[in-house]
């Protein structure tokens, strides 16, 4: 196939998943999000789908009312680390926030994720929009920092980070036990940084992989999030329910990049889909349909609360046009939560049709192999999305993506059939960024 663009794959592993009655699924395995075994099992499934990464969600704050996934779950980094030791190419990508966390100590245990994987790690850089993960991190929700605040900082997160990574040059460790030269001491780098958020010294203590740096992910749907998204983001995760917004999004990104110095075709678009496939269009409904029927009412109520600062749906009139909020929301999941009052306004949606439809949405992506495939590639070619980030919103739904449609894609030669590189960077075709002290010493030789 050469060097022709082609569709890049990630896998979401989600344990029992985003939906909220997901685990009640016949098939559903329920304890899945603390079982190493299932991690294990979908990592490898998916590396023989020859899928870019496995990707790792995560959050800081639950309640009564979270989904039930949230209650019980690995965090990224442990579980990332326990799955490079079974894989060996497949990227390893977790969420990090950059609100709730220090830039010297993520730089670190990322640093080391990458060594420990050979060069696979990812960073999903979020900002945490649940304003009750101040209260577990010392600080009361009014401290939670607004939205511009939290990419405020995201921003000098990653620069100090970009910054620790860079601590030493790739030739720095000499390790010469005749002369006892452990490191030279020209190619190791302090940090020196002061900023509004930060103060970190460095350097760091640990190296660059043979990637240089982890991969860094995103996912800004908001004006400041797509800015940050454009400047930082090796790949953006996003959501959309059609291909038009899509593409609006894709065309909106890559022109931010581009303005922001960079090349577009090395950042990647990575819309998230939650495939459900069956033999027939008919098979394909009635999992859907299956999946719908775990949801009570009242659960859902209690899941589209959630977007909404954990807001109280319950007192109003289910039958009613969906209520009127104000501001409630603005400052958390801001893009999900503006969308849900445009989609109700238009569709003249009563508050019982809004939670149910949230919670269950019928994905677009959903029938038969050959429907799905078909999709995919035209979101691709027509400049909806580089690739895709897969997850199951039922049991199995990976191993038929990689069983029933993957195969239609490497027919097509829109899909790899073997791995180009045992790197993350090299697997998504993003360059290995040179290290800025020896870009400097370069110059100083030419
Ligand atoms: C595929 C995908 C995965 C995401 N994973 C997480 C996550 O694990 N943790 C999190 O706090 N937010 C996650 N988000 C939400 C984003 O971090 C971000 O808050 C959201 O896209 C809204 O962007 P905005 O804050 O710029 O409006 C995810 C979004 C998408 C599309």
């Amino acid at each position: 196939m050469g060097t022709s663009r082609q569709i890049k794959l990630g896998a979401f592993i989600h344990g029992v998943g985003g939906h909220i009655a997901g685990w009640r699924h016949p098939l559903a395995q329920p304890d899945a999000s603390i079982d190493l075994g299932f991690y294990t099992s979908q990592a490898q499934k998916a590396e023989t789908g020859k899928f870019d990464f496995v990707f790792i969600a995560d959050g800081l704050f639950i309640n009564e009312k979270s989904i039930p996934h949230f209650l019980n779950r690995f965090e990224p980094l442990t579980i990332l680390s326990a799955l490079a030791a079974v894989t060996s190419r497949i990227g390893l990508v977790g969420t990090i926030s950059t609100s709730y966390s220090e830039p010297f100590t993520v730089s670190r245990q990322l640093a080391s994720l990458d060594h420990i994987s050979g060069g696979r790690a990812g960073w999903n850089v979020v900002t945490s929009p649940l304003e009750g993960s101040a209260l577990n991190y010392s600080k009361t929700v009014e401290e939670h920092p607004d939205h511009a605040k939290r990419y405020r900082i995201a921003t000098e997160y990653l620069e100090v980070a970009k910054g620790l990574w860079d601590s030493w040059e790739d030739d720095a460790f000499v390790r010469d036990k005749e002369s006892g030269v452990f490191f030279d001491p020209k190619k190791m780098h302090a940090l020196n940084h002061k900023g509004e958020f930060f103060s970190v010294q460095g350097p760091l203590n640990i190296g660059r992989s043979r990637q240089g740096q982890p991969v860094i992910f995103q996912a800004g749907a908001s004006e400041d999030g797509k800015s940050f998204a454009a400047t930082w983001a090796d790949a953006i995760f996003t959501g959309h329910l059609n291909l038009a917004d899509a593409q609006a999004f894709y065309e909106d990104v890559k022109g931010r990049a581009a303005a922001a110095g960079r090349d577009p075709e090395k950042v990647l678009i990575m819309p998230g889909i939650a495939p459900i496939i069956g033999r027939t269009e008919e098979e394909a409904e009635q999992k859907y349909q299956e999946l719908a029927n775990l949801v009570s009412i009242q659960q859902a109520l209690a899941y589209l609360g959630r977007y909404y600062d954990h807001h109280d749906f319950s007192v109003y009139d289910l039958d009613a046009p969906f209520p009127e909020l104000g501001d409630i929301g603005q400052n958390s999941f801001r893009s999900t939560t503006e969308r849900i009052k445009r989609d109700a306004e238009e569709g003249n949606l009563t508050l019982r049709q809004v939670a149910l439809q949230e919670t269950t949405p019928r994905p677009l992506f959903m029938g038969t192999p050959e429907k799905v495939a078909n999709l995919a590639a035209e979101w691709f070619e027509e400049r909806g999305a580089d690739g895709f980030i897969v997850s199951a919103s039922i049991p199995n739904a990976l191993n038929d993506f990689v069983d029933q449609v993957v195969p239609i894609l490497q027919v097509r030669g829109l899909y790899r059939t073997e791995y180009e590189a045992d790197t993350l960077r090299g697997n998504l075709g993003i360059p290995v960024p040179v290290n800025r002290y020896a870009a400097k010493s370069d110059e100083a030789l030419v």
